[in-house]
């Protein structure tokens, strides 16, 4: 059967991964979360992207969790390039162990420069929660301990990834078709 396709800027996009398989992939970590953590994690949210993915995984995580949100505000900054400020991050996360939660890593820049950032308010421990990883083009070694799907890299939307703020309400997520007459 052909793949539902859809159009966002003048880009093509096909049905990469449905619902179903998002929230049964979602639960099933929320159940491994449960069973490696013996005193509920601190789960911290990185907006925009991970709002939704937030969401559904409070939905299925039985015991009583907290979470908190964080933003990042990236700016072009001398010639040492883009800077990264970490912006909300009011809660006291001493002594806590931490659980990311993160829409897609694809360099792994964003978490490189957060992790620094939440390690100086030393907190017991912190690990990461992606949806999505692009392994191909991860440049940092990171805590990458609960991932949703590897997938290969091409661009995503839906499901809270957006294109230029659009697409971020698709229940599914889809990949971009490659312009093969451009090549
Ligand atoms: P990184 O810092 O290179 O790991 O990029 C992470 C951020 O880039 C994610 O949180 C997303 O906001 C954005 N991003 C990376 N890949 C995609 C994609 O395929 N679609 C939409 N946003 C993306
Ligand atoms: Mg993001």
């Amino acid at each position: 059967m052909k793949k539902p396709i859809i159009t966002y800027l003048d880009k093509s996009f096909e049905l990469f991964i449905e619902e179903k398989k998002i929230q049964e992939r979602i639960k099933y970590l929320c159940q491994r979360i449960e069973s490696d953590y013996s005193n509920p994690p601190l789960f911290i949210g990185i907006l925009n992207g991970a709002f939704r993915f937030a969401a559904d995984v409070f939905k299925y995580l039985k015991s009583d969790v907290s979470i908190s949100f964080i933003k990042i505000k990236s700016y072009v900054g001398d010639q040492r390039g883009t800077l990264k400020e970490l912006i909300g991050l009011t809660d006291d996360i001493e002594g806590k162990d931490i659980i990311l939660i993160e829409d897609i890593v694809d360099s792994g820049s964003t978490l490189h420069h957060i992790i620094p950032q939440l390690e100086e308010k030393k907190p017991a421990s912190i690990q990461i929660m992606s949806l999505l990883t692009k392994p191909a083009m991860i440049q940092y070694d990171l805590p990458l301990k609960y991932v949703g799907f590897a997938v290969p890299n091409n661009f995503l939307i839906g499901y809270g990834l957006d294109i230029n703020e659009q697409a971020r309400q698709l229940n599914d997520i889809y990949s971009a078709i490659e312009n093969t007459e451009q090549q």
